[in-house]
């Protein structure tokens, strides 16, 4: 068994991948950029626009995890041609990969999202909820993928897994989200906004949790089918600034007026993944949170002795 990840620089991809080598399963990124979090990982620097590249970078592969994608919806929104392009042209790609590997790649499992769900007019959704039309670019570019996986899967007998991923939090994650906001503020010793009384919730799924849901969708079970990966806990935005405030400690959280049109967030549930691939988020988002501050401190620290090292140097 041999595995490609694609986008196994980012940020989801690197956990499944150190998921994947823990299980002692042999890995091969392909992604554009270099994956930087470890150096014992083959890899292959390619576009998922290059179908001759990525059907090069398929040579030996038994199963593809596809997590390359622009994947901030902030950047879909600024570059909507660009992104389509990566996303919903670069599955295709990986798809057709697969087909011309003539069955020698037994799995490809797609990383989508439960904002699938976002025009849905039911609070409570699963894997059977019909989707509407979405309003958001990025969303469109995820049921676009899905559906061409599902495509490739009934037309040409390739087989797939989409997995609906949460909001994942935790190390490696991307400066931008609320946990990684709310916890570089606290560092720097800025108070925390919250808009509104801060009811509204998120369920969020701890990034290392959400990897190994992703390597346990390899088992047969797991094969043409859609599972959701989602949180556990509700956390409101009070306790993310709460929770923020416990593990740093001396932070202040000051209350603005909200926002018009703040999203109240749905009830996604993961019974499917518990049930059929015994998978359960086990990660609090306290003790989640206490990760990523460690991670962040020690990032942060090895900045700082870099720029030392220059300095002195350059003396
Ligand atoms: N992070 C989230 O909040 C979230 C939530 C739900 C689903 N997802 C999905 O999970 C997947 C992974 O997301 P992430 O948060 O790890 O994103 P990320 O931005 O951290 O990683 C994406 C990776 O894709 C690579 N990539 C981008 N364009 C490429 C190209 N043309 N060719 C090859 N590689 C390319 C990037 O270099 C990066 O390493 C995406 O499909 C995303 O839509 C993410």
């Amino acid at each position: 068994m041999k595995v490609l990840v694609t986008g196994g620089s980012g940020f989801i991809g690197s956990h499944v991948v150190d998921i994947l080598r823990a299980k002692g399963i042999e890995v091969r990124v392909y992604d554009m950029v270099m994956p930087t979090y470890r150096k014992d990982i083959e890899y292959y620097q390619g576009s998922l626009l290059d179908l001759e590249a990525l059907r090069m970078a398929f040579s030996g592969i038994t199963d593809v995890f596809h997590l390359g994608a622009v994947a901030d919806v902030k950047d879909v929104f600024e570059d909507p041609h660009a992104s389509e392009a990566i996303n919903v042209r670069g599955t295709i790609n990986v798809l057709e990969a697969v087909r011309r590997s003539r069955g020698a790649v037994k799995r490809v499992i797609y990383g989508s999202t439960t904002w699938v769900y976002s025009e849905v007019t039911e609070q409570y959704v699963d894997e059977q909820t019909p989707l509407h039309p979405p309003a958001h670019l990025y969303t469109a570019t995820k049921i676009a993928s899905e559906y061409y996986c599902q495509s490739y899967s009934k037309l040409y007998n390739v087989p797939v897994t989409i997995l609906r991923y949460g909001i994942p939090y935790g190390p490696r994650a991307r400066d931008g989200a609320v946990v990684p906001i709310f916890v570089q503020k606290a560092l720097r010793g800025e108070p925390l906004t919250i808009a509104g009384d801060g009811s509204q919730f998120r369920k969020f799924v701890y990034v290392e949790d959400l990897a190994e849901g992703n390597v346990l969708a390899l088992k047969t079970v797991a094969q043409n089918k859609i599972y959701n990966l989602d949180g556990t806990e509700k956390v409101t935005i009070k306790q993310i600034a709460e929770t923020v405030q416990k593990v740093i400690g001396n932070v202040k959280i000051e209350y603005v007026p909200a926002r018009p049109g703040d999203f109240g967030g749905k009830e996604v549930a993961s019974q499917l993944a518990k049930n059929e691939l015994g998978w359960e988020p086990k990660v609090s988002f306290e003790e989640g949170v206490r990760r990523y501050v460690e991670w962040y401190k020690a990032k942060v620290a090895t900045a700082d002795a870099e720029w030392a090292r220059v300095d002195q140097s350059l003396k």
